[in-house]
């Protein structure tokens, strides 16, 4: 039986909806909240993601800033913008986009991040919040892997008792996507680019996670037969298609559920931020 597909589409919007309403709430009580981005330099795939995201944040209501810098821009000017940005009553998320321009050092670029309050993190990516989260404490969960656990949820797939892979072991999806699984009672493996014979580790799983922007590379005879796919991968072929980093063919016929790409996690990523946006608000007014 081929597989479910999971509409990361149609989940995207139903949150976007759930955010809409808070929004609501939130301009009853006396203001809407607030998302400012900060955009260094001129990358064009940065670009379309921050107006993906400002449109997205105009739609529920919330409003949505993008502060541009050249690519020459210096660390010390970000960082006064992000000293404003913290300091302003008016902003409730702060986020920088990332890749900074080559002419910020990797340690710059890590300070920058830091310098965001820890209560405007709607990224999730502070110390602070990932901290949170290896605790199991309220905090911002980043976005991406929040949007994972969504779409299992929606699909009505629980993590509890099974076994979860997840391939990649980056800050800002692996780490925290086995952080919220192993919250949500599932045993839990991490994998990555050292890991010996990965084809055999991931066909014992009830639940993998592909984030590790290899096109393709999770084949349909690496998965457990019903086993469920979320495919966080975004890789444009040399034929300008996008694909994921699982063989979606290959996995429908294995796989009890997929997310497909585009259209599954990536929706998600933005949705969930915007979630983020409005608990920022919400625990600022004492009502999160
Ligand atoms: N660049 C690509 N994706 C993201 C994201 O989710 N957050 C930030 N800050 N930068 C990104």
């Amino acid at each position: 039986m081929p597989a479910q597909l999971i509409d990361g589409k149609a989940v995207a919007a139903l949150v976007r909806a759930e955010v809409s309403e808070r929004v609501r709430r939130l301009v009853a009580r006396g203001r809407a909240p607030g998302l400012t981005v900060v955009l260094a330099g001129d990358d064009p795939a940065s670009a379309t993601y921050v107006r993906n995201k400002e449109k997205a944040a105009r739609e529920c209501g919330i409003r949505g800033e993008t502060l541009r810098f050249p690519a020459d821009v210096d660390a010390a000017t970000l960082e006064a913008a992000l000293d404003r940005l913290n300091a302003d009553p008016e902003v409730d998320g702060i986020l920088v986009q990332l890749p900074l321009p080559p002419g910020i050092s990797a340690e710059d670029a890590r300070r920058l991040q830091r310098r965001i309050a820890p209560e405007k993190d709607v990224d999730g990516f502070l110390p602070q919040s990932q901290g949170l989260l290896m605790l199991g404490e309220p905090g911002f969960v980043p976005c991406t892997p929040a949007g994972c656990m969504r779409l299992l949820a929606h699909a009505g797939i629980s993590p509890r008792g099974r076994h979860a892979v997840v391939i990649g072991r980056s800050n800002i999806v692996g780490k925290p996507m086995a952080q919220l699984l192993l919250a949500a009672d599932a045993t839990v493996t991490i994998c990555h680019s050292r890991t010996p014979d990965l084809p055999a580790v991931v066909r014992g799983a009830d639940i993998v996670v592909a984030a590790v922007g290899r096109p393709e590379l999770v084949r349909g005879d690496w998965l457990k037969p019903g086993a469920v796919v979320l495919d966080v991968g975004i890789n444009r072929t040399p034929e300008g298609k996008l694909v994921g980093d699982v063989c979606f063919s290959e996995a429908c016929e294995v796989a009890a559920a997929v997310t497909p790409v585009p259209g599954g996690v990536g929706p998600m990523t933005i949705a969930c931020l915007l979630e983020n946006v409005c608990v920022a608000a919400e625990r600022r007014l004492g009502i999160a």
